[in-house]
């Protein structure tokens, strides 16, 4: 087994999953405010270091991924990685530079971050980092995704890709279709499935080793403005054949996004998944919002309670580990 498979298979094995706190300045400062909390430097290091002291880092979280900020911060004389470590999770790092509009296309956008990347990931994996993340962002309409941006983006996660494997760390490629849009599941389907595959075209035309790759892609679910209704099985059931149909049996990993559901339906819908799970690839969480929202909810009413905070973490992250092994149930959830 190699060693970028062994790190891959640590991240997302045993009921673990990827607790995702790499959100940028910016929006990081969106999410405090949303919660009348300042977004400071010690604020953000505040929560964040809350949520990696806790208990269920230990049985819950294989990874975590840090903004370009946290990774050189320190809590209480410990660096961040290390305060990481000792729960035995492992560093990851967002290392791209976010999502721009692509040149003469209005609405549609390319992820940045290229440039120097060789240099930063050597820096980064002194700082600790063994795993990395990239994210690329389309958009479903009637025209959306088009071709150029599923294949610009293909070929820049796929760059990255093999300069991270090169720099000894795993690489989560990232394609979110996003659910904003009033399409269908179906389409959400195709259009998904069309983006993956194209990035595996990629990444192997490249030379990625698709065995040292984790895939971090979006569930199949109707947009957000879509009056279309489907039932936990029929999300499950799209996401499997869309997964069985468009990613390589070498990946040792899918670990899903949130992307903004809710807590409750983005566990149930992993729960499915995993229930009905006939694949041999694992099949866990990499969620932000749907790991964090009430956590810091309940911070922000009082942000020297560490405790409670800590203990809303710990119960959302156990319900995740339940569902990455298709044993949570809505009793366990509420109780
Ligand atoms: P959400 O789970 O909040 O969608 O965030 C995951 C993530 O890392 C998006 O890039």
């Amino acid at each position: 087994m190699s060693e970028l498979n062994k790190i891959a298979l640590n991240i997302v094995s045993s009921g673990k999953g990827i607790l995702a706190a790499d959100e940028s300045t910016g929006t990081m400062s969106k999410r405090l405010e949303s919660v009348k909390i300042q977004s400071s430097e010690e604020n953000r290091l505040k929560f964040r270091s809350i949520l990696f002291s806790s208990k269920s880092m230990n049985n819950c979280i294989g990874g975590v991924i840090l903004y370009d900020e946290t990774i050189k911060q320190k809590y209480n004389g410990s660096t961040i990685p290390e305060l990481i470590s000792k729960s035995g999770a492992i560093t990851g790092i967002k290392v791209d530079t976010g999502a721009k509009m692509l040149a003469k296309v209005k609405e549609e956008k390319i992820t940045e971050g290229l440039d120097g990347l060789r240099e930063r990931l050597k820096n980064y994996y002194e700082l600790g980092a063994r795993f990395t993340k990239w994210r690329a962002v389309y958009l479903i309409s009637d025209n959306y995704p088009s071709k150029l941006a599923i294949n610009v983006n293909a070929h820049a996660l796929a760059r990255y890709a093999s300069l991270v494997q090169e720099a000894g760390m795993v690489p989560i490629v990232e394609p979110e279709v996003l659910m904003e849009g009033n399409h269908s599941a179906q389409d959400c389907f195709n259009k998904t499935s069309e983006v993956i595959k194209k990035c595996f075209d990629e990444l192997i035309f490249q030379k990625v080793d698709l065995k040292g790759v984790l895939l971090k892609p979006n569930m199949i679910l109707p947009g957000l403005n879509s009056n279309q209704q489907i039932s936990s099985d029929q999300i499950a059931e799209l996401t499997l054949n869309c997964i069985i149909n468009s990613v390589p049996s070498e990946v040792p990993g899918i670990a899903f996004l949130s992307g903004g559901q809710s807590e409750f339906e983005a566990t149930k819908n992993l729960n499915t998944i995993n229930k009905n799970n006939r694949t041999k690839f694992i099949m866990t969480y990499s969620y932000g919002r749907a790991l964090q929202q009430s956590a810091l909810k309940h911070w922000s009413s009082n942000i020297n309670d560490v405790e409670g905070t800590q203990k809303v973490f710990n119960h959302r992250a156990n319900m995740c580990s339940l569902a990455s092994m298709g044993k949570w149930t809505e009793e366990v959830d509420k109780n």
